[in-house]
């Protein structure tokens, strides 16, 4: 698959760029296409929490055809890092599993979500990647001030244009090769979580451990203070300070 199999949909503002495809599935869409939209009003994140999405960010939603959905969030991230390190020259890092990070503040986050066609009776996925391309005019929000970065200070068309068509080549060039896991390496080598104590919370327990690994199915592996290890597929890991 590539860029040109999809229609690709401009939107100004939306509720979600996700929500928006599930709708187009729900009512019997199966095409390949990509909605962009310049700002969200119900952005959602990972663990049903909201995503900020003001104007001078990037929305942008991919749905794929059925197909193996485990590694597509770890696989995304590295076509967002990739774009980044292309046209803006910074390096980020990874933090395991779905969000991409500058400067220790959060650049983007992926959020995967599979919605059941009622027409072709399968599940279709969703992939949404949201990113502080540009600054917003008055400045990020107070919930996110501290935590969030924009790669740009000032809004350009021509970089966002640049960003987004080099962002859909990257996801293409990792999905195409998604069997061979050929964005496995990298995806390693850009966690920053790696070697770090961690909290790592499973139902209402928070215990420490030291991110040891990631491994060929992108878990992470922690290790406890009594030495066992656990291969963690999400629940949440917070980096202890
Ligand atoms: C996270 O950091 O928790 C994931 C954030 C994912 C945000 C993107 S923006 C495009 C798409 N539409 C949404 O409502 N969410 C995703």
């Amino acid at each position: 698959m590539n860029i040109t199999d999809f229609k690709i949909e401009r939107l100004l503002t939306v509720n979600s760029t996700n929500d928006y495809l599930k709708t187009l599935v729900k009512q019997g869409e199966c095409e390949p296409i990509i909605v962009i939209a310049d700002a969200q009003t119900k952005g959602r994140g990972t663990k049903n929490r909201s995503f900020i999405s003001q104007k001078g960010g990037l929305y942008l939603s991919i749905l794929l055809p059925p197909c193996e959905t485990n590694l597509i969030t770890p696989m995304t991230a590295v076509a967002v890092s990739d774009t980044v390190e292309q046209i803006s020259g910074k390096t980020t890092q990874i933090k395991w599993v779905n969000d991409v990070y500058l400067r220790g503040k959060k650049l983007s986050g992926i959020l995967c979500e599979t919605v059941f066609s009622p027409k072709s009776n399968k599940p279709y996925l969703i992939v949404g990647i949201g990113l502080n391309l540009f600054k917003p005019n008055d400045d990020f929000s107070d919930e996110i001030k501290d935590i969030a970065i924009s790669l740009f200070e000032t809004e350009d068309i021509a970089i966002k244009e640049r960003f987004i068509n080099t962002l859909i080549k990257n996801f293409f060039k990792y999905f195409n090769c998604l069997s061979e896991k050929c964005f496995l390496e990298k995806y390693r080598a850009k966690n920053f979580i790696l070697e770090k104590t961690v909290k790592v919370i499973i139902g209402n327990e928070k215990t420490d451990a030291i991110a040891v690994a990631i491994d060929d199915y992108c878990r992470l592996i922690v290790k406890f203070p009594d030495g066992s290890e656990k291969a963690l597929n999400s629940g949440e890991v917070i980096l202890k300070k």
